[in-house]
């Protein structure tokens, strides 16, 4: 039976063996996915005893990320822009990596909860991997404006010059929350901060959440985070968590392993937690 897991540290938390163990079951492949507590410092060893245990393919997350790039002899564009992967697939001596963590966000936003980003003014706070990751699949939407803010101005900044060096159109600004003018008014709110882990809020003005937005915080399970309420007392009452994204990018993982699309939605309802 071919064999699949999931690695982190800590990794019992994970979603991904139920998710993918579900996914397999309804599409009847013959595959078992398990989690591993990879040791901090030895992601490579635990990756070579894997793949000489016989398996196919992992999903990688914290904080191996980064290692997981570092491992792969072959990166697609998506981990390469994000310098990060979230999953990897053997193939002989080969190791593709891809990040699918942003067209697992923008299915969700586009596909499953019907917001378009074509057109739209999109705005995402932060500016670590996870902007990092999301940034060309909404790209690719062509959406009419992007503005990535963050707390510490320059890493906004720096990243939106990266990303424009390397072909973003110019509907790609950054800056900081204080550079957000009453004017500046968007159609999705993304929180790609790490802010509602703390139950924190960004410093983002209540004006930038237009009252038809989308407010998307990427954290699963916190229910209604200090983002999302002051997206709601902004007047808008679309707000989504990251369970969608997170069963959409164990979607985009499976199809590239197994090659067959999944039906994500009875998962999503499995996972979901009410937001309040
Ligand atoms: P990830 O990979 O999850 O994106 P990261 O690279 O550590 O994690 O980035 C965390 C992001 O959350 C950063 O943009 C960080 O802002 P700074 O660059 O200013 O540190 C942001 N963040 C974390 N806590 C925050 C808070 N309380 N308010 C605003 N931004 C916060």
């Amino acid at each position: 039976m071919d064999r699949y897991a999931v690695i982190g540290n800590p990794i019992s938390h994970s979603k991904s063996p139920l998710i993918h163990t579900g996914f397999a079951e309804a599409t009847g492949q013959a595959m078992t996915y398990t989690a591993i507590e990879g040791p901090l410092g030895g992601f490579a060893a635990a990756v070579d005893r894997f793949r000489a245990e016989g398996g196919k393919g992992l999903n990688v997350t914290v904080p191996f990320k980064l290692d997981a790039c570092a491992y792969a002899t072959d990166l697609a564009d998506s981990a390469r822009a994000a310098g990060a992967a979230n999953a990897l697939k053997f193939d002989g001596s080969r190791c593709l990596a891809e990040n699918f963590d942003g067209i697992g966000l923008v299915r969700d936003i586009v596909h499953n909860l019907g917001h378009p980003v074509h057109g739209r003014r999109v705005l995402l706070l932060g500016a670590g991997g996870a902007t990092r990751g999301a940034l060309l699949p909404l790209l690719a939407q062509q959406p009419a404006r992007v503005f990535v803010a963050n707390r510490t101005v320059d890493k906004a900044t720096s990243l939106v010059q990266e990303f424009l060096a390397r072909g973003a159109p110019p509907s790609l600004e950054g800056g900081g929350y204080a550079d957000l003018r009453p004017a500046d008014c968007f159609d999705v709110v993304i929180n790609a901060t790490s802010a509602s882990l703390g139950q924190e809020l960004p410093a983002v003005p209540p004006t930038a959440v237009a009252p038809h937005a989308l407010a998307y915080d990427m954290v699963y399970g916190k229910g209604l985070t200090p983002f999302l309420t002051l997206a709601r007392q902004a007047g808008t009452p679309h707000l989504a968590d990251g369970v969608g994204m997170l069963v959409e990018q164990a979607a985009e993982a499976f199809v590239w392993w197994r090659g067959v699309r999944p039906d994500t939605t009875p998962m999503i309802e499995r996972l979901r937690v009410p937001l309040n």
